[in-house]
């Protein structure tokens, strides 16, 4: 959603970050609102809408690489953009759970943060997400600023933004990278 999406950007600005690796992306409102704000997004699906991935590749060219593979996948490239110096965070929209976490494990020597979404109270793996120092994006999204960032936008499945904010909250972990 549009406020946990501003949420992660201003944590992405203060930490200087260049290249966002992304796993889920779906119909990419995550891919595309990263790249409008300037990011190298390189984005992994398992099951890529073709007509979506034509359109970002139309609108943002070589800054966007659609990998269509499983993100579990991407450590040896993290792990290769980090030798080349880059600022590196993660956005996990799948996997999910205890499979985001393991993977968000593998990662944290090589980046700034990782992002997981859909990380609520009562998810299996929270108490686990807080053992790792996570903070989540529900007090923004909450915040009359994070309100008004979604007023336009609207998730079906969900009576409100309010209640999606709950059930599909944002975690972010720092990486050994963060400064
Ligand atoms: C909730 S959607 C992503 C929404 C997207 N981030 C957005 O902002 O519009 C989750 C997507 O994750 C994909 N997915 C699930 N597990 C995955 C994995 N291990 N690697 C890559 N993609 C995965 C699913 O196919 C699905 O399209």
């Amino acid at each position: 959603m549009p406020s946990q999406l501003e949420w992660l950007t201003q944590y992405l600005g203060r930490q200087h970050v260049e290249h966002v690796y992304e796993s889920g992306r779906a119909n990419a409102m995550s891919t595309q609102w990263l790249a409008h704000y300037g990011y190298r997004v390189t984005s992994y699906e398992t099951n890529p809408v073709v007509d979506v991935d034509a359109k970002l590749l139309e609108q943002y060219g070589a800054t966007v690489s659609l990998i269509h593979s499983d993100g579990m996948l991407m450590v040896q490239r993290v792990q290769n953009s980090f030798a080349c110096g880059e600022r590196i965070a993660v956005l996990l929209d799948g996997p999910k759970g205890s499979r985001a976490l393991m993977l968000a494990k593998r990662l944290q020597p090589f980046v700034a943060l990782v992002a997981i979404h859909d990380m609520d109270v009562k998810q299996p793996s929270r108490k686990r997400c807080d053992n790792m120092g996570a903070v989540y994006s529900q007090d923004f999204d909450e915040s009359p600023e994070g309100m008004e960032l979604n007023a336009g936008w609207w998730e079906g499945t969900y009576s409100s933004p309010l209640e999606y904010s709950r059930v599909c909250t944002m975690a972010l972990i720092r990486g050994e990278q963060w400064r």
